[in-house]
């Protein structure tokens, strides 16, 4: 059977992102007759980067021995999890106007050259297969507003670094003002509802 990647990012029990992300899991689960695979960075965040993931991440295949290989199995683990899914969710909260530390830590480690993607003078060209990535954002504050409230660098980010692996097929769904009572949670979640029915 296929499989949905599902990515969770928030360290939050009570998260909102959490709540919608299985909502549109469930119902792509059951409208492409796949099956769901957890991801959870919030309970078990990537490392960083450190000096062995970078040397051995830089350094060409042939040359990796067995401790450049180690250092790569968490990043190949990732990739393989990507490369399997025929849809990947990944719900998440805004942290400071972009994806939180966890979600950027898991970024770096699915972001590798020669493996997912490769440069060329015009950039970067993905190596991975096209397919659905649908990403739930939840935010604290509001974006509306003239000057607009706050900045998101959260989707041109995500959408960004996604297609430079080769991932074009993004869409983002911010819930909005979620720190601004029941009302807004509301709001946020009849609009979250109506998104999701669309993606079945
Ligand atoms: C460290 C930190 C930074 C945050 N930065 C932003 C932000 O830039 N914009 C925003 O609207 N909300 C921000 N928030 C609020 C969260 O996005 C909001 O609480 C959201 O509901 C968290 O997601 P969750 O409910 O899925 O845990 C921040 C919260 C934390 C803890």
């Amino acid at each position: 059977m296929a499989s949905l990647l599902h990515i969770s990012v928030s360290p939050r029990a009570a998260s909102h992102s959490r709540r919608i992300g299985r909502e549109l899991a469930a119902r792509l689960c059951a409208a492409r007759g796949l099956d769901r695979v957890v991801r959870d960075l919030g309970a078990d965040p990537p490392p960083l980067p450190d000096e062995r993931f970078v040397e051995a991440s830089l350094m060409p295949e042939e040359r990796r021995g067995p401790d450049e290989v180690a250092a790569l199995v968490l990043s190949e683990t990732y990739i393989g999890e990507l490369e399997a899914a025929a849809v990947v969710v990944i719900d998440t909260p805004m942290h400071n106007f972009t994806v939180p530390a966890a979600l950027k830590a898991w970024i770096d480690h699915v972001v590798r050259p020669r493996r997912t993607f490769r440069s060329t003078p015009a950039g970067k060209v993905g190596l991975l297969a096209d397919r659905p990535v649908r990403v739930v954002a939840a935010c604290g504050g509001p974006f509306s507003g003239t000057p607009a409230a706050q900045r998101d660098f959260l989707t041109p980010y995500i959408s960004y670094t996604l297609a430079a692996i080769g991932l074009a097929d993004v869409e983002v769904l911010l819930l909005e003002s979620l720190a601004r009572g029941a009302e807004s949670v509301e709001r946020a979640e009849t609009g979250a509802r109506a998104w999701i029915e669309r993606q079945g």
